[in-house]
């Protein structure tokens, strides 16, 4: 049976940002709640023009530069992301044809959770022997749909990308996945309306259905518990332990969030990845940008093993154990 590795990280940001400062100006919020709360100094938000599949695009192609692989030898595009460009077709379709793909190309949508639960479809897909090429991307375009009069939820979000590629190879990089969902708890964390139970029209506008709504201290208490949990699973299924992991890389939803989890996990801070000061919580990119960053700064070596681990709407959670093969 082939093993599945990560052979490439890339991400992408918009240029703009959007700083506490800049949030000060739109809702009664301050500097010193926003940090002291979240842990979150500036996001990130995308041109208006530019859509999901544009920063899923770019991060993409950068994975595949840096993994010296040409577009026509991807097997298999997967993009996770909940905010497409438009209902129909899948931003996936759209990626696929800017980045000059001729793969298969589909949407994945685990909300924050959706670059690990697409890691566990591609890393199937090779395992099984149906792919051998994988790109994974995480792309969101989350102020598309955030209120920018609420207080509780525009302060959180950002806009961004990240990707991985996936290769088939004798030695094993993606240890072990475990994945959960609850969709009991569908109503914490949602955009109301634009989707068949409630299809956009001009009162649900007015009324403003198509914002995201949160009941943020229910999601808190969520991620804090389902996180360590869901890490240990996937450990024991990797036959890890704790004390294996290099790096813990958590979705970046607030900073509290991670040094709780952190601290449950008996983790150390200078292992735990933390890149939410400045980009916000930018949903299915997070993860991977998070990844990017330890990459781009030298901080890889092959054989350390990274617990990245997810949560989100749905509600959704998830953890993967991978072992770094990349030998730069
Ligand atoms: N500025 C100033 N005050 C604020 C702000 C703000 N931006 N937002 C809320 N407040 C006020 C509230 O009105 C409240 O005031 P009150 O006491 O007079 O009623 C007070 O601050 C405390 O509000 P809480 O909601 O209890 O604040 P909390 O410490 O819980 O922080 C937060 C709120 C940051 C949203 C936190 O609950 C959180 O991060 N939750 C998790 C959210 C999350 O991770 N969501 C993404 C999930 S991933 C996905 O699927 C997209």
């Amino acid at each position: 049976m082939p093993f599945a590795a990560i052979t490439s990280v890339a991400s992408w940001l918009p240029e703009r940002r959007l700083t506490n400062a800049d949030l000060e100006k739109l809702v009664d919020t301050t500097d010193e709640w926003i940090v002291s709360r979240t842990g979150i100094r500036e996001r990130r938000i995308a041109d208006s023009g530019d859509a999901t599949s544009d920063l899923a695009a770019r991060a993409g192609t950068l994975a595949l530069q840096r993994a010296g692989v040409a577009a026509a030898d991807v097997d298999l595009l997967i993009l996770a992301t909940s905010t497409p460009d438009m209902v129909i077709p899948s931003a996936a379709c759209i990626t696929q044809a800017k980045m000059g793909l001729t793969c298969p190309a589909f949407d994945l949508n685990a909300v924050c959770t959706g670059f690990i639960y697409a890691l566990e479809v591609a890393t199937s897909f090779i395992e099984s022997g149906r792919a051998r090429t994988v790109l994974v991307i995480g792309a969101d375009v989350l102020s598309s749909v955030v209120d920018y009069t609420d207080r509780a939820t525009c302060i959180l979000f950002g806009d961004g990308a990240g990707a991985v590629l996936l290769t088939a190879s004798e030695t094993p990089g993606v240890l072990g996945v475990h994945l959960g969902a609850d969709g009991n708890g569908a109503d914490l964390l949602y955009v109301p309306a634009g989707g068949s139970a409630s299809p956009a029209n001009p009162e649900q506008l007015v009324a403003g259905g198509h914002h995201i709504k949160m009941n943020g201290n229910e999601v808190f208490k969520f991620a804090v518990r389902a996180i360590p949990q869901v890490t240990l699973e996937a450990l024991e299924e990797s036959q890890l332990t704790l004390a294996d992991v290099d790096w813990l890389v958590p979705h970046q939803a607030n900073q509290r969030i991670t040094d709780t989890v952190a601290q449950r996990l008996g983790i150390p801070a200078e292992k735990v990845v933390c890149s939410i000061e400045n980009t916000g919580n930018t949903s299915a990119a997070s993860i991977p940008i998070a990844l990017d960053s330890l990459f781009s700064g030298g901080h890889l070596r092959p054989g350390h093993i990274l617990a990245l681990v997810g949560f989100g709407a749905g509600l959704t959670y998830g953890a993967a154990i991978v072992r770094w093969t990349r030998k730069d």
